[in-house]
C-alpha cells in the first residue's frame, strides 16, 4: 500500500513489565454478544470503544483501583472516558454512577502512554471479583486515506488499535470485535491468528494468557461515508430570564472533516446523482431539541434558511438543518440556530437557591466538537454563583449588558474542548436572587410610563386648553368686540339724542327771547356734531354687518340707527320750519298745526328710539 502508519510498539514493556499489583484480567471482553453491540464502534466519525473487564485479585492486599492505558496517539483523540460496575446480566447498565477517573502517573512504567486510575468504590479484597464496562469515546481517529478525493469518490478511512487489549494487568481470556458500517466495503485489515470477517464484523479472539502490555497492531481500512460533521466552535448562550423563558442560541462554525475534496465540485452532477456524485458529502443534519421549544429558528449570515423542517411531539423537537449547499470535505459552513424553552421545565429552587438544570452537550447527534463554550447568562442582580458540572471544564465570569441593565448580567463561562454526545449530561448553575431585584426593571418600566404618561397628559392638557381657549378665545373676543361695537353705537345714538334735546331746548329760548341768531347757531353746531357722530356710527355698523356673532343683534341695531335718523329728519324739518317762523315772522293756525304734527311724530320716534335702546341693552 505504500503508507506509514504510526504504528505503536512496546517492545520494551514486553520485556520488562513491571509487576504493578496483583490484579488479573480474567477476561476483557471487547465484544458485546449479549446485545450484539460491537466493542469498538467504526459505524460513524467518532470510534467508541466499549470494553468489559472482569478483575480479580489474587494477591493478599485489597486493591482500590484500576489503571487504564492509552497508547498516546490515541490518547490525543480521547474524548470521552467511563467506567461503571457491571452487577451482573439482569441490571440495567445505565443505572450503575460513573466510577471517578483520574489522571494517573504511576511510576516506571514503558513509555508513550497516558494513564487513568479508575477509583473502585470499596477496596477488591483477596480472591475478590469485580466487572468493570469501560467505554471510551474518540474523535478523529478516524483517517481519511486517500486524504483527498474528488466528488464522485467514496470516502475510505483507516483505523488501527491492538488485536490485544492493552492493560498493565495479565490477560487470561480476551476477544475484540470491531463493528463496520452496514453493508462494508472493506479495501484491507489486518490479519492474525483468529480473525473472522462475518457480515459488517470484524471478530479477533479469543486469544489466551497473553502478559502484560501485550500489543498487536491491527488495520482496517473500509469505506466510510458518514457525515465528518465537525464543529470547529460551538458557542451556546443560554439566557435565563425569570419572566418564564430560557433563550438557547446556538452559534456553529461547522468543517466536513472527512477526505478533502479536490478538483472542480460540479452542482449538475451532484443533483442529478446526489448520492453517487456526492456521496462523502453531508447535505442534512438533526438537532434534537427538548420538547416545547418555541420559537425556533435557523440563519447564517445572509438571512433565514428556510429549508429546515421542523417536528414536534410530546417528547422532542426535531429541527432538520439543510446548509444552502451540500458539504463536501474540508468544506466550512456557518449558522445559528436559536429556541425558546419553559423556564419551569430548566429552573428549579432548593435551599434558598435557585438552579438551572441543563444539557452540556450540542443537541446535534454524531457531531464532533473542537471546541465548545457554553454562556449561561443569569438575570441581574444573581450572586453566590456556583457551577456543577460532572466533567473537568474551563471556567470564567463575564458579565452582558442589555437593554435597562444597570450593573449588566452574570455570564457564567464554560469552556471544553473535544465534546461528543457522550458529554450530553446535565450540568447546574446555581445562584441567588432577591426576588426585588426582579421588580427593578418593570419597576424601571412603569415609572418610565408613568413619567411618560403624566408628561404626555400635561401636554394634552395644555394643548387642549391652548387650543379650546384659543377657539372660545377668539369668540369670546369677537363678542367682546360685538358688544363694544354696540356700546359704541348705543352712545353715539344718545348723544344723538343730547343733541336733539339741545335743538329742542334752542327752540324753546327762541320763543322766550326770539333770538333767531343764536338758535340758528347751536342748529348749526348740532348738525356738525350729528354729521361727526354719523361718521363715527359708520365703521361700527359696517363692523356689526361682518361680524357673525353680531347676526343676532344686527337687525334691531340697523332699526334704532334707522329710527334715530328718521327722528333727526323730522327734529330738522321743526327746527327750520319753528325758525322760519320767527325769522318770516308769518306764524298763523297752519304753521302751529303743521309743528304739532311733526311733534307728535317726534315723540312717537322718540319714544321708539328708546325703547329700542333699552332692548339692545
Ligand atoms: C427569521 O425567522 C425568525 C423566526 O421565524 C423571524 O422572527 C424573523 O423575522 C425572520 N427574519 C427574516 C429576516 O426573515
Ligand atoms: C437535571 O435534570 C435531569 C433530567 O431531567 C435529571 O435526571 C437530574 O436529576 C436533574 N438534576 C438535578 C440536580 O436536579
Amino acid at each position: 500500500m505504500g503508507i506509514r502508519f504510526d504504528l505503536f510498539i512496546l517492545s520494551i514493556a514486553l520485556l520488562s513489565a513491571p509487576c504493578l499489583s496483583d490484579l488479573v484480567l480474567s477476561k476483557v471482553d471487547r465484544r458485546d454478544d449479549m446485545t450484539g453491540i460491537a466493542s469498538v464502534d467504526l459505524t460513524s466519525q467518532i470510534v467508541r470503544i466499549t470494553s468489559t473487564l472482569k478483575v480479580e485479585n489474587l494477591g493478599t492486599d485489597p486493591v482500590s483501583e484500576v489503571l487504564l492505558p492509552f497508547p498516546e496517539h490515541q490518547a490525543k483523540n480521547l474524548a470521552y472516558l467511563a467506567a461503571t460496575i457491571n452487577e451482573g446480566k439482569g441490571k440495567a447498565k445505565s443505572s450503575a454512577a460513573s466510577l471517578p477517573i483520574e489522571v494517573a502517573h504511576p511510576k516506571e512504567m514503558p513509555p508513550g502512554l497516558i494513564w487513568y486510575s479508575v477509583s473502585l468504590p470499596k477496596g477488591l479484597g483477596k480472591g475478590e471479583r469485580l466487572t468493570l464496562d469501560v467505554l471510551a469515546v474518540f474523535t478523529h481517529a478516524l483517517r481519511p486515506f486517500p486524504e483527498k478525493i474528488s466528488q464522485a469518490e467514496n470516502q475510505f478511512v483507516v483505523f488501527q488499535d491492538s488485536a490485544y487489549y492493552l492493560s498493565p494487568y495479565a490477560v487470561k481470556v480476551q476477544s475484540l470485535s470491531v463493528k463496520l458500517p452496514s453493508d462494508p466495503k472493506l479495501e484491507s485489515y489486518t490479519k492474525i491468528e483468529n480473525t473472522v470477517v462475518s457480515g459488517s464484523e470484524i471478530k479477533y479472539g479469543p486469544y489466551e494468557n497473553r502478559p502484560p502490555f501485550s500489543y498487536s497492531s491491527i488495520i482496517v481500512h473500509f469505506e466510510n461515508n458518514q457525515p465528518f460533521a465537525v464543529a470547529q466552535e460551538l458557542v451556546r448562550e443560554i439566557e435565563i430570564s425569570h419572566w418564564g423563558n430560557v433563550q438557547v442560541t446556538e452559534h456553529y462554525n461547522l468543517i466536513h472533516g472527512g477526505a478533502q475534496s479536490m478538483g472542480e465540485f460540479s452542482r449538475l452532477d451532484y443533483q442529478a446523482r446526489p448520492h453517487v456524485r456526492g456521496a462523502s458529502a453531508f447535505r442534512h443534519l438533526v438537532a434534537k431539541l427538548p420538547p416545547r421549544a418555541h420559537s425556533v429558528y435557523y440563519r447564517d449570515e445572509i438571512g433565514n434558511i428556510s429549508t429546515s423542517h421542523l417536528w414536534v411531539d410530546s417528547k422532542k423537537t426535531q429541527l432538520e438543518i439543510e446548509p444552502r449547499y451540500p458539504i463536501f470535505g474540508g468544506w466550512k459552513t456557518s449558522f445559528t440556530i436559536g429556541y425558546g424553552l419553559p423556564l419551569k421545565d430548566f429552573l428549579f429552587q432548593t435551599e434558598g437557591k435557585r438552579f438551572l438544570n441543563f444539557s452540556f452537550g450540542c443537541p446535534i447527534n454524531d457531531l464532533v466538537i473542537d471546541n465548545l463554550i457554553l454562556k449561561v447568562v443569569l438575570p441581574e442582580g444573581s450572586r453566590d454563583i456556583l457551577v456543577s458540572v460532572p466533567f473537568p471544564v474551563k471556567q470564567w465570569h463575564e458579565t452582558k449588558f442589555s437593554h435597562l441593565d444597570m450593573v449588566g448580567r452574570p455570564v457564567v463561562v464554560l469552556e471544553k474542548m473535544n465534546v461528543v454526545q457522550e458529554h450530553n449530561q446535565h450540568f447546574q448553575v446555581y445562584y441567588k436572587f432577591n426576588n426585588l431585584s426582579l421588580l427593578r426593571e418593570p419597576l424601571m418600566l412603569i415609572s418610565g410610563f408613568f413619567f411618560l404618561f403624566v408628561a404626555c397628559i400635561v401636554y394634552m392638557h395644555a394643548d387642549l386648553t391652548i387650543s379650546k381657549s384659543s377657539a372660545s378665545y377668539v369668540a369670546k373676543l369677537q363678542w367682546d368686540e360685538v358688544q363694544t361695537a354696540i356700546q359704541q353705537v348705543q352712545n353715539i345714538i344718545n348723544r344723538c339724542l343730547t343733541i336733539h334735546d339741545r335743538l329742542e331746548a334752542s327752540l324753546r329760548d327762541l320763543s322766550r327771547t326770539g333770538d333767531v341768531q343764536a338758535c340758528k347757531a347751536t342748529r348749526k353746531a348740532a348738525d356738525s356734531s350729528l354729521k361727526e357722530l354719523s361718521k363715527e356710527l359708520k365703521p361700527l355698523v359696517a363692523f356689526l354687518h361682518s361680524s357673525p356673532q353680531a347676526a343676532q343683534i344686527l337687525p334691531k341695531v340697523e332699526e334704532l340707527v334707522v329710527k334715530e335718523r328718521e327722528l333727526q329728519e323730522k327734529l330738522m324739518s321743526k327746527h327750520s320750519t319753528v325758525v322760519d317762523i320767527y325769522e318770516k315772522k308769518t306764524g298763523g293756525r297752519e304753521i302751529e298745526n303743521r309743528v304739532a304734527l311733526i311733534q307728535q311724530k317726534l315723540t312717537a320716534l322718540r319714544q321708539e328710539v328708546e325703547d329700542q335702546l333699552e332692548a339692545i341693552d
